[in-house]
């Protein structure tokens, strides 16, 4: 087992910062992957950051973090809402799978309540804002400690 997390982020993330402020606020994608790395780090883990708007190159990215990892935090956008290649995907993975969003999704349109990826993951954030990464990795530290 390796100490990497794997961080995806899915479609019109690359625009954090810039879409929706009001939404998703004000940091970038860069600043996300920053507080990853940085949290990732103070676990003696290693964040490897990927994001794209194809829904392949996401699938990809889990196929190649499915085993070994110590986990993926996905944001996969709204594929969350409409994939389930990325929900087979995600049921390939052998290690825990943390479902993260910034906006809280229950509140919002009724289209971005169902999510076909919850059913793979083994936990959910929802409206914690880019803190939610840093939780999510958080807690895959603390279930890997479990592990010994
Ligand atoms: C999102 C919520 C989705 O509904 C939306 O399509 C996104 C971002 C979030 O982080 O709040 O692109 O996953």
């Amino acid at each position: 087992m390796d100490d990497t997390v794997l961080v995806l982020n899915g479609p019109n993330l690359n625009l954090l910062g810039k879409r929706q402020p009001e939404i998703y606020g004000h940091a970038t994608l860069a600043d996300v992957e920053d507080l990853c790395r940085t949290t990732a780090g103070s676990f003696g883990l290693r964040a490897e950051c990927r994001q794209s708007n194809a829904e392949h190159v996401l699938i990809d990215a889990i196929h190649e973090f499915r085993v070994g990892a110590a986990g993926i935090v996905i944001n996969a956008g709204a594929y969350t809402h409409t994939s389930v290649a990325i929900l087979d995907a995600l049921n390939a993975c052998e290690v825990p799978v943390i479902e993260c969003h910034i906006s809280n999704v229950h509140r919002r349109e009724a289209f971005r309540h169902h999510s076909y990826i919850s059913a793979a993951a083994t936990a959910v954030m929802a409206g914690f804002g880019i803190h939610g990464y840093a939780l999510a990795i958080r807690h895959l530290a603390h279930l890997r400690s479990r592990e010994g």
